[in-house]
């Protein structure tokens, strides 16, 4: 009798999905007398708890009867009072409880609390199932990140793209509708800037009532086109994970184009007299930075001679020298800049610095990592402190064949046409093992068909 209602309890609780992130997915039911009289589930984030609902559809009814409830009921005060204290207020004689609350700070204080109370409680009904409704909570809650899941569409060859990059459409309808519902299900989803680039993907999740997921994508120079839908859906959930060296500091660019412009000569006549001046000159001493033509004699010498108070009162030969001066010294500018330009690339990062502003005015939000090749489990943790407690990793294969060889997928549901390629893009790539029993075993195997398709849906074996 305890499965059943436990059972109820675990369908009541997934009509939360897609709405209480980072919280957990819970159902309660009341029974008295073999008789359902109150049931609940935690609707959307931050609002009353399962077991509120359900208590409060029982009313003065409650009072003897059993609680099925698929998480411990908590004992703290968060964005609602503590449900122990209901459940001991109501009356309740026997609590049952699915799973125990995987925060070790919590983990059986609820418990404790109601059975001080004298009130009966089982821990452990349909437990396996109660824990698998909530991995992506479990795993949040103990590691702070996110829960990994990969979604994937490929050919019975296993492809997900033909050589030309052409991907549209490898699945059936229906099968896709199956995508719309997992992009719901998940708080964010995850792709490579290759799979951003060739198809143009709104991600979104097109279902009723639909929660779109935070957007994110792995672009560590930045090459995201600003025309894309990714950059256009202007609810500030789209997030570009790049490198930290795309952090640019315009106060150098700035002293740059100050000295340039002040420096640069006006004729190819004057850059030729300028060449014939330094080749007499011994002072030909070059600058390993920028910062230093700011500080350098020459720089202070042109900015001299440029003052009018200088240049007053001095006959035609002095103002001729003047200007024999300034011009070696424009050049011995113009050359440290030109080879400034080539070591820091002056250019590259004015666009790169033109094109974070034009992103940022469009409420995009960065996360900037270290170099250019990221660990999948630096992207998490960083996602993680964002509050996305779950990501649908969407592709392409670069990306899945990364999360994949670091062992990062939590679990997978891989979608399979009837179509041969042959050539083409494999799902999965650039990585080897001796022999079949080395390979990633999958768990926790379930298919499901979708007409002519199928998917397979696992858990990784960590
Ligand atoms: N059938 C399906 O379900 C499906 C799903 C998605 C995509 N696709 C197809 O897959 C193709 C794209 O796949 P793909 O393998 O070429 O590319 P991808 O995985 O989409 O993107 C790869 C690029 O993303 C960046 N990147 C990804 N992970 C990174 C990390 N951990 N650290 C640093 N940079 C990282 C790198 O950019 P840089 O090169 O700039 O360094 C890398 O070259 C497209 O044709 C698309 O249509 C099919």
């Amino acid at each position: 009798m305890d499965q059943k209602y436990m059972n109820l309890a675990l369908n009541l609780a997934l009509k939360g999905e897609g709405h209480v992130s980072p919280n957990p997915l819970v159902g309660a039911v009341v029974v008295k007398n073999n008789k359902i009289i109150g049931k609940g589930y935690h609707k959307i984030f931050g609002g009353p708890h399962a077991e509120v609902y359900a208590l409060d559809q029982a009313g003065e009814d409650a009072k003897g009867a059993t609680i099925y409830v698929t998480l411990e009921p908590c004992s703290h005060q968060g964005k609602t009072p503590p449900c122990v204290n209901k459940i001991k207020k109501m009356g309740i004689k026997k609590c049952v409880i699915g799973t125990l609350d995987p925060n070790p700070l919590v983990s059986g204080k609820g418990k404790k609390i109601l059975e001080d109370a004298g009130i009966e409680v089982v821990v452990g009904v349909l437990e396996k199932e109660a824990k698998n409704l909530n991995k992506v909570f479990f795993k949040y809650i103990q590691t702070k990140k996110p829960y990994l899941f990969l979604k994937c569409a490929i050919t019975l060859d296993g492809k997900i793209a033909t050589n030309s990059k052409d991907s549209k459409w490898i699945t059936n309808e229906l099968a896709r509708e199956k995508v719309q519902r997992l992009r719901n299900k998940y708080s964010g989803i995850m792709v490579g800037i290759n799979t951003l680039i060739n198809d143009n993907p709104r991600l979104t999740a097109r279902v009723e009532n639909g929660i779109n997921p935070f957007r994110i994508v792995i672009d560590p120079y930045l090459k995201t086109p600003l025309n894309s839908n990714f950059i256009n859906m202007d609810d500030g959930k789209s997030i570009i994970v790049t490198s930290k060296n795309n952090i640019i500091d315009y106060k150098k660019i700035e002293i740059f184009d100050k000295i340039r412009d002040l420096t640069h000569p006006d004729t190819i006549e004057e850059i030729n007299h300028i060449k014939k001046l330094e080749k007499n000159s011994k002072l030909c001493k070059l600058l390993a930075d920028f910062e230093e033509i700011n500080q350098s004699k020459e720089f202070k010498n042109i900015k001299k001679l440029n003052t009018l108070e200088r240049l007053h009162g001095l006959n035609n030969d002095e103002l001729s020298k003047l200007v024999d001066e300034e011009k070696y010294y424009r050049l011995q500018i113009i050359r440290k800049i030109d080879l400034l330009e080539k070591k820091f690339n002056f250019n590259k990062l004015k666009n790169i610095h033109s094109k974070t502003e034009e992103l940022k005015k469009k409420n995009i939000k960065f996360i900037y990592l270290d170099g250019y090749d990221f660990s999948v489990d630096e992207i998490l943790d960083e996602i993680g402190k964002l509050n996305i407690d779950s990501v649908l990793l969407e592709g392409g294969s670069f990306l899945i064949s990364k999360a994949f060889s670091e062992n990062r997928i939590d679990g997978g549901e891989i979608f399979i046409a009837p179509k041969i390629l042959g050539g083409g893009l494999p799902f999965i790539d650039g990585f080897n093992f001796k022999t079949i029993k080395e390979g990633f075993n999958l768990e926790n195997v379930k298919y499901n068909i979708f007409q002519d398709n199928i998917s397979v849906e696992f858990d990784q074996k960590k």
